[in-house]
Formats: structure tokens, sequence, C-alpha cells
């Protein structure tokens, strides 16, 4: 049975997991939605995915054919032909949608802006899979909170235990976002502790973590930096942990010194020569020489390519939602292996 999947919201996620389900051969997307015709359009229509309207008011209907567009109907029609909905909308838009998702009776999935809160259950592919098997709905977590999850969860799932606090260095906005800023300052999140250390505790409650976050004038990655308190015992080295997280899906780990890979900048660039769609990086990048575990102190920086590291757990999510994969490192394993057949890299 292939998985009929609905993308509610075509922008810089919705169109990254409608290649990424497209790229599998469990499931398959039925639709996507625009609010009304734009150049993203174009993109659905030359994949093949059909397009539907945001809303279901005919006069919004009627506008994508006015700009020579197949409007296949508002999105009441596409739930009803779908199995699942990832709502990629902008944040904020969760609760207005989740009364369309209950009133259509379909299984949904919302994104990291939206808060924990609305659904109950949040979701990381290495923190939580098992929880989310066969639930009616759940969030995927932010792009911070998924990268923060790659790393510490493993960490904590040797140690028993573990206290964190670190520092999101974030991107003033998306590349392709002409609204945000800041472009000549850093401006720090007064909220003290900031949302995204916190939002960890949502799929491992265990880790106790707290963060800091700052936004800084750079559109192409976020930054990490981390302070783990590891319990006594640990038996950890910094080499053992480097060698842990060379053996965790979905983490890079590569020296900077010697690869000439210093910055974000040299980061994205590496990402583009392995030839995904967009330039992606669906990896969490470590810096090798940037790990030290000093006694029980662990420190270590992350970059985390905000656009996209998401991407793969959504696969994941819609899996664990429709209880076909109840092993997470084998939907981990199905959903990489067809995303690098499908971009040939
Ligand atoms: N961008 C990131 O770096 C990132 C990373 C991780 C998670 N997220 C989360 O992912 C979600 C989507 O973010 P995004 O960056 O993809 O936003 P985006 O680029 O602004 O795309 C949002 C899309 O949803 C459409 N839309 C507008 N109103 C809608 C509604 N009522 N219902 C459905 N769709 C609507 C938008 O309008 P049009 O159809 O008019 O284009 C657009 O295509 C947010 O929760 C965000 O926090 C974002």
């Amino acid at each position: 049975m292939s998985i009929k999947v609905a993308i509610n919201g075509f922008g810089t996620i919705g169109k990254r997991v409608a290649d990424a389900v497209d790229a599998q051969d469990d499931m398959e997307v039925v639709g996507v939605t625009k609010t009304g015709p734009s150049f993203g359009c174009d993109l659905a229509v030359k994949k093949g995915f059909p397009l539907y309207c945001t809303f279901d008011d005919e006069d919004r209907i009627a506008r994508f054919a006015e700009q020579g567009y197949e409007c296949h109907g508002g999105l009441s029609a596409l739930l009803a032909i779908a199995d699942v909905v990832v709502d990629c909308s902008p944040g904020k838009l969760g609760a207005e949608n989740l009364a369309k998702y209950k009133q259509a009776d379909i299984k949904y999935m919302f994104q990291g802006g939206e808060k924990h809160a609305l659904t109950g259950l949040s979701y990381t592919s290495s923190a939580n899979h098992a929880e989310n098997l066969n639930a009616q709905g759940t969030r995927v977590v932010s792009c911070n909170t998924t990268g923060l999850s790659r790393t510490l969860v493993p960490l904590y799932e040797h140690c028993g235990s573990l206290k964190v606090e670190c520092t999101m260095v974030r991107r003033a906005a998306d590349p392709g976002d002409s609204k945000k800023g800041p472009i000549n300052a850093i401006k720090p999140v007064l909220k003290v502790p900031s949302h995204h250390g916190p939002d960890v505790i949502t799929v491992k409650p265990e880790i106790e973590i707290n963060s800091l976050a700052v936004a800084v004038p750079t559109t192409i990655m976020h930054l990490h930096t981390i302070i783990a308190d590891l319990p006594d015992g640990h038996g950890l080295s910094t080499e053992s942990i480097l060698e842990m997280w060379s053996n965790t899906p979905r983490v890079i780990i590569m020296h900077g010194e010697d690869n000439r890979i210093t910055t974000t900048a040299e980061v994205m660039e590496m990402a583009r020569d392995i030839g995904r769609k967009w330039g992606d990086l669906h990896e969490i990048f470590v810096w090798e020489d940037g790990v030290n575990l000093i006694g029980n102190r662990l420190y270590y920086f992350q970059a985390i390519h905000q656009e996209s590291d998401v991407i793969p757990e959504n696969v994941d999510c819609i899996r664990a939602l429709m209880g076909t994969e109840p092993d997470w490192r084998a939907s981990v394993a199905k959903t990489d292996a067809a995303i690098s057949a499908y971009y040939n890299c």
C-alpha cells in the first residue's frame, strides 16, 4: 500500500518534504497547496504534484486558472483523498489548520513553528519514533531541536543522564526570505532561556537542557555551541564520542583544519557538492577538532542546515503515524537510501 500524503503549504519546507516523499517507494504525494498562483506553482507542475488551493472558496480557486495553472480544488478536496497531511504552513496557523484536519478525520503532522501543546506529541527519528507509532497527529520539532537531538540522544543513551547548556547562533533569515533581519547587528533573544533547548524535552524528557539564542546576519546555517555535563563513570573519551557520532545516522564528523572546512560557508559548499537539490544538507555537521571532553564536561560545535535537516525526519514520521515501520533505524536507512538514489548522490 502506498501512503497518500498531502502537503499543506508548499514553501521552503513543503517543497522539500514533497520531494523526499516522492523519492520513497511506500508513499506518494497526492497534492500540494498554494494560497494563490505564484512562481512556486511552477515547481509543483514540473514535478507533477497536483496543485490545490489552501482555501476552499471558489474565487481563490479560480485565480489559479486565470494565471494558467490547473487547480484541482480546495484543501478539503485534497484532505479527502489523503491518508496523512504534512502541515508546512508558516508557524502559528496550527490551531486553525488542526480544526480542518480533525473535521476531515485525517492524520496530521505539524512543523517546529508550532508549539508542542498543539499536538501534545512531538517527533524526531532517533528520540521517540516508537512513541509516535499509530498516533493521530504529531509535530516534527524545529531544525534546531532536531539538530540537538541528533547528537545528544546517543550521548544520553550511553550515559543515562545528561545536563546541557547551549547557545543557538541563528541565521537571520532563510536565503529566499527578504522580510527578516538583522542585516547588520547581533540580536540576542531576550527570552531566557530560549525555547530551543527546552524543546528537546518534548522528545527526550530525560535530558536536562537550557539554551540561549542570538540571531546573526547570515542566511545559510545555524551554529550551536554546546556544553554537556556527563555523569560520573561515563566511560567516554573525546575519541569514543566521535566514534559514537560517526555511527549515528544523519551526523557528519569532519576535521575542520584538515579539510579546510572552518566556517559554515565551506560546510554549505561541501553540501552543494553532495548534489542534493537546493544544496541541502540533511545531516548535522560536527567539527571533529572542535570536540573536547575535559573530565565530565563535553564541549562541541555543530552546524545545522535549517531548511533541510528536518526533511528526512518528516518521512520517518509519516511511517510512524501510519504504523508501517516500527524500527526507527530501519526507517532512517530506507528514507536516506531513497533520497540518495533520487538525487543520484
Ligand atoms: N524554513 C526553515 O528554516 C524551517 C526549518 C524547520 C522548520 N520550519 C517550520 O516549517 C514550517 C513552514 O516554514 P517554511 O519556512 O516552509 O515557511 P514558508 O517558506 O513561508 O512556506 C510556508 C508556505 O505555506 C503557505 N501558506 C500560507 N498560509 C497558509 C495556510 N493558512 N495554510 C497552509 N499553507 C499556507 C505559504 O504561502 P504561499 O502558498 O502563498 O506560498 C507558503 O507556501 C513552519 O512551522 C516553520 O517554523 C522552518
